[in-house]
């Protein structure tokens, strides 16, 4: 069945193994398969929620647009662009804004986290950002949207609001709601330092992610140093459950190597994590470095890079200008 994918990505610099594997690994595999829609949006309207230095956003734009390309993602097949240039997404947010209740938007978990202790400093835009997200998918018709586990009550948040506005205005199915495609067991990728905390661009470690710009060397230093507990690797899932390093290290190799957790605990159960330690390693870095080069040598033309963007703009306005245009005919404009 033919879907149509979108999914965004922040540009906040330090993009790691955790916005690879559990999102953009994803978007080319679903770039890769003729029978799908693609549609990956370097979401610069997201990112102006924090406060952000303007040349250093500029320049974030283009390494997350290198990194969709150096991963895999073909631009001439799936459109990319970045959010900014299609005024439909802002707009879009405002109507949805209308009809969404705060009740809702009080649950959202990722906003206390990002808001931190002192939620009178966080900003609206902060406050509204899964509006805005549900703006960005609906105006696509987005059938699948492939994102990180953090990024599921969001999706279920633009389901509620997709169904509630069709109901508000009376048009059934005019706003789709779209399915969450998220991998089991590999949608949350930990910290190399503490097994119970996410992999985050924000963590003033760097030893706590690697990131896809990392070099070969800084990779297998990261992973020599990723924390560890003193048992030896177990064999069955179910040991895994109170030993998180371990389980995030062999999620990490079975995802990277594309097989399941059980063949990883095959092959390493009963060893200690030296063996599996190198051997991630050597595949991520394999991986990883290859892409790391490819971003380098896409920022060195950021004349391609622009164009790309500017491309990509064009034919998302295009989906994007018709719906709205329809939005705004059904609330009364
Ligand atoms: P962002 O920019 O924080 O992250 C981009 C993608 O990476 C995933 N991710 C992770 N997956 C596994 N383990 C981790 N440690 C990890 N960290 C990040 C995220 O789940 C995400 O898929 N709100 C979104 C961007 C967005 C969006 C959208 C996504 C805006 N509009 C519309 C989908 C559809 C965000 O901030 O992702």
């Amino acid at each position: 069945m033919s879907k149509k994918i979108f999914s965004g990505v922040q540009p906040t610099g330090n993009l790691h193994l955790g916005n690879y594997l559990g999102a953009i690994k994803n978007f080319v595999e679903l770039n890769n398969d003729n029978q799908n829609e693609c549609i990956f949006c370097v979401v610069d309207l997201h990112a102006i929620t924090v406060k952000q230095d303007k040349d250093q956003l500029k320049k974030n734009i283009l390494e997350t647009t290198a990194t969709f390309i150096a991963s895999g993602i073909n631009p001439t097949k799936s459109i990319i662009f970045n959010q900014s240039k299609v005024h439909a997404h802002a707009e879009g947010s405002w109507i949805l804004s209308c009809i969404s209740p705060m009740g809702w938007l009080n649950r959202m978990t990722q906003f206390k986290d990002k808001a931190g202790k002192d939620k009178e400093k966080a900003s609206v835009g902060l406050y509204i950002y899964p509006v805005l997200m549900a703006s960005d998918i609906l105006l696509y018709d987005a059938t699948h949207v492939p994102v990180g586990e953090d990024q599921k009550q969001h999706l279920e948040l633009t389901r509620d609001i997709a169904n509630k506005f069709n109901k508000d205005f009376d048009c059934h199915n005019f706003l789709k709601a779209p399915e969450p495609l998220i991998k089991k067991n590999f949608s949350r990728i930990m910290s190399l330092k503490d097994g119970l905390k996410k992999m985050s661009k924000s963590d003033p470690s760097d030893l706590s992610r690697i990131n896809l710009t990392d070099t070969k060397d800084e990779i297998i230093n990261k992973i020599k140093k990723a924390k560890t507990d003193s048992l030896p690797i177990p064999s069955e899932n179910e040991k895994l459950k109170s030993r998180p390093e371990a389980e995030n290290l062999l999620g990490i190799y079975s995802s990277i190597s594309n097989q399941t957790l059980d063949k990883t605990l095959d092959e390493f159960g009963g060893k200690n994590f030296s063996n599996l330690k190198s051997q991630l390693a050597e595949i991520l870095s394999n991986k990883i470095s290859p892409i790391s080069d490819e971003i380098k040598k896409l920022l060195n033309d950021k004349e391609y890079l622009n164009k790309v963007l500017t491309h990509g703009a064009n034919k998302a306005d295009e989906i994007a200008e018709k719906k709205i245009i329809e939005m705004k005919r059904i609330i009364g404009f």
